[in-house]
């Protein structure tokens, strides 16, 4: 009955079983697609070997990878018949040592470098796949993030993204709407969405002198406190002064491993740009509504200069999110509405507790992983070996070093 019904319809019966029928997988897995059957054994491994099943220092390193690799991509250079860059092509792990080296992708070999022994060991999943999936498999793990649709099917990269198109902290806001349009079409609004990432991020670049310096009090929990904390006036810098692209932050203490907040430049001035000010502070204390504008937008970056006609959706391999963590969006101890540079006019400010304390209170460093174990490089790793045990050099940890040394020894 259903067959006829589809056949009224002018489906053919193969289009009807792809959209409807589910396949056992090799490993026993059902899929709603063969295509997706790959990465059940991918998901296992990332979450086992890089993210240990945590919202760490490498989810954070992989969701910031989803955003450098896609947003390679200008409609302006397609137009004037130049190369535009693949977007969303894993470009930035084809060709490891070259969009690496762009000067708005500090940091971003650590990324890099957690994702390669993957692109090695799963090698019927191409590059931009596993960016788009282990950035989306990453944020299952933070309390509070959402289930991103996952697409499959993105060819491999054939050449390095153009140099220019990675926005940086010091660009002015006009510039960094401007350069949004052109990688995908975004608008102000779902740049805003897709800022709520920086609610689990820390920056290792913007002051060299410190070492994960948080954007909000909760790095490792996808809540609104990011679109709270940036409103509120600052007052210090957590490490050296004025770093490029950095602003005072609201709370800057930092004691021992425990480093303070560290505002950008460009949140700073988002949150109170008149074209962006009302949908950064209607985020606060509304984890839904940001969540799932996070999760539209991730949509959107996970396919920029795709073609989404010959994808597969696979968004069921994707782990089930863990939930929010059941608080309210609070000033932190020592700040309260006087703090509140509010830039939105339009509507009222929400009414927000203030943590108790009379004191600052120092932001953990390391709850659980932020140990870097990089567990990664012990991999099997046969095609990349040679660029692994050169080019992990240069990064900080002497457990990397000694490996390094091991390895060519
Ligand atoms: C206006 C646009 C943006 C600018 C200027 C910007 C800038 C930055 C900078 C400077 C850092 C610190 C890097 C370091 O020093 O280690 C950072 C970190 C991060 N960004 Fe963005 N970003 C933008 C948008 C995005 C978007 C759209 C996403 C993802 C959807 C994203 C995800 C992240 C994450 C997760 C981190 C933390 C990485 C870590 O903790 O290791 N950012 N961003
Ligand atoms: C994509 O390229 C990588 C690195 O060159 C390779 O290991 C992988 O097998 C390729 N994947 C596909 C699906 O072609
Ligand atoms: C930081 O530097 C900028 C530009 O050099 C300057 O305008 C600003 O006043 C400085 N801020 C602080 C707090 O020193």
């Amino acid at each position: 009955m259903f067959k006829s019904f589809a056949a009224l319809l002018g489906f053919t019966t193969a289009v009807y079983a792809a959209n409807f029928r589910r396949v056992t997988c090799p490993d026993g897995n059902m899929a709603t697609n063969a295509a997706c059957c790959d990465f059940f054994a991918l998901r296992d491994d990332l979450q086992a070997n890089l993210f240990d099943n945590q919202c760490g220092e490498d989810v954070h390193e992989v969701v910031r990878l989803t955003f450098h690799d896609a947003i390679t991509f200008s409609s302006a250079l397609q137009a004037q018949g130049e190369f535009p860059g693949g977007g969303a092509d894993g470009s930035v792990l084809v060709f490891p040592t070259v969009e690496a080296n762009f000067p708005a992708n500090l940091g971003i070999s650590d990324g890099i470098d957690a994702l390669l022994p993957f692109l090695v060991a799963h090698n019927t999943i191409s590059a931009g796949d596993l960016v788009q999936f282990a950035g989306a498999v990453g944020l299952t793990n933070c309390p509070g993030a959402p289930q991103i649709q996952f697409l499959a099917g993105r060819p491999n990269a054939t050449a390095p993204g153009p140099i220019g198109l990675i926005p940086q902290p010091q660009d002015s806001v006009d510039s960094i709407i401007a350069r949004f349009a052109d990688g995908g079409g975004f608008s102000s609004d779902e740049i805003i969405a897709l800022l709520a990432s920086h609610s689990i991020a820390r920056a290792d670049h913007v002051d060299p002198t410190l070492d994960a310096a948080p954007f909000d009090t909760t790095p490792f929990t996808f809540d609104t406190q990011l679109f709270l904390e940036v409103l509120l006036q600052g007052v210090g810098f957590p490490g050296t002064a004025n770093n490029t692209g950095e602003v005072e932050s609201p709370l800057p203490l930092t004691s021992g491993d425990d480093v303070g907040e560290l505002r950008l430049q460009s949140d700073f001035a988002l949150a109170r740009d008149p074209r962006t000010a009302c949908t950064w502070q209607g985020f606060i204390n509304q984890q839904e509504a940001m969540s799932s504008a996070f999760a539209a937008a991730m949509a959107k970056l996970a396919v920029v200069a795709q073609d989404t006609s010959s994808l597969v959706d696979c968004s069921d391999v994707i782990p089930p999110p863990t939930p929010p963590v059941n608080k309210p969006a609070t000033f932190p101890a020592t700040k309260s509405q006087a703090d509140v540079q509010q830039a939105c006019l339009a509507s009222p400010f929400p009414s927000l507790a203030s943590d108790p304390g009379t004191v600052e209170t120092l932001i953990p460093h390391c709850p659980d992983v932020s140990l870097k174990t990089d567990l990664n490089i012990f991999f099997p790793v046969s095609q990349y070996g040679q660029y692994l045990r050169t080019e992990l050099v240069p990064s900080e940890s002497s457990a990397e070093l000694k490996f390094v040394q091991a390895g060519s020894g």
